[in-house]
């Protein structure tokens, strides 16, 4: 079955990024021109989706804005040089369906997927948390990965990437076998564990494809750490029934949500523009 939806869970406050997320979602914050959330809708789109799903919550109406025709501005721009820099953003609404549901208290991510379930229905679908900005210059995206992975397993799948141990507080971290090059099939998760409790250095990053039965096990979740419903609480319930790989991707991961990662990411594409502009003179 071929996987056209994408979920974006975006109703989290982004506190590490007051005062800028005051009035404005996190989601919303450029990495140079764009909003961290249109590369993660490129990045769906390029995996072969075409319908976003996104789990909104108060304060987060620019996120529909954005993926919408805005008549006034684009008015004032027509015929003139600044028009063409809508023509992405323009492409990604007339390619895709946008619909939108709120998470009304912050419950945690489990629960911000389990939102999502009208949306989503019975199929498989891609998971991309936009504050982790995936970069893969050298072939597919990590989404498009994780689905030719999908097309051959059939089953949930987690993006995981090797961190230092003493990090490992800040990710869910998976134990499990390697049963084909950076492939891994799961045998546990624990949710930001101190180094000591780490099974491994194997840190989950913010994409996904999920089978449906995940809705019925986040259902039967209890809340975790910090009262909310882990994710990794509900995949380590499918693993331990069925199957639920892990898989060390491609490329480059930005933690955007932390000022850090958003600062590397920014020189990072900054970097690349400057060095694509003195290639075309
Ligand atoms: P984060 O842990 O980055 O949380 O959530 P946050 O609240 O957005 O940011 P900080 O830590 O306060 O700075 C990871 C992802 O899960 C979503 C967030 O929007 C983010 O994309 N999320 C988290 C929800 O949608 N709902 C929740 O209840 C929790």
């Amino acid at each position: 079955m071929k996987i056209t939806k994408c979920l974006f869970p975006a109703a989290g406050y982004g506190t590490r990024f007051l005062p800028a997320t005051k009035a404005m979602p996190k989601e919303m914050l450029p990495i140079l021109t764009k909003p961290l959330i249109q590369y993660g809708v490129e990045e769906a789109v390029e995996a072969g989706m075409d319908t976003m799903a996104i789990i909104t919550g108060r304060g987060k109406r620019a996120i529909e804005d954005h993926f919408d025709i805005s008549y006034e501005l684009e008015s004032q721009i027509k015929g003139t040089s600044k028009e063409p820099l809508l023509n992405e953003i323009r492409a990604l609404i007339n390619k895709c369906t946008f619909t939108y549901t709120r998470q009304r208290e912050m419950k945690g991510l489990g629960d911000a997927i389990l939102k999502g379930q009208a949306l989503i229905g019975k199929e498989p679908f891609g998971v991309v948390l936009a504050d982790d900005l995936c970069i893969n210059h050298n072939g597919d995206g990590v989404l498009s990965q994780m689905i030719k992975l999908n097309d051959k397993y059939k089953c949930s799948i987690v993006a995981i990437m090797e961190v230092p141990k003493e990090e490992t507080y800040k990710y869910g971290v998976i134990a499990g076998k390697e049963i084909e090059d950076g492939v891994y099939m799961v045998s546990d998760m624990v949710e930001k564990p101190e180094p000591s409790e780490a099974p491994s250095n194997l840190a989950i990053i913010g994409r996904y494809i999920l089978t449906p039965d995940i809705f019925d096990a986040i259902k039967t979740t209890k809340p975790g750490k910090n009262g909310e419903i882990q994710i990794t609480d509900a995949l380590l319930a499918l693993a331990k029934k069925g199957m639920v790989l892990a898989y060390k991707f491609k490329g480059e991961r930005f933690d955007c949500g932390s000022v850090d990662g958003y600062v590397q990411a920014t020189n990072h594409l900054y970097n690349l523009q400057n060095k694509k502009e003195k290639g075309k003179k």
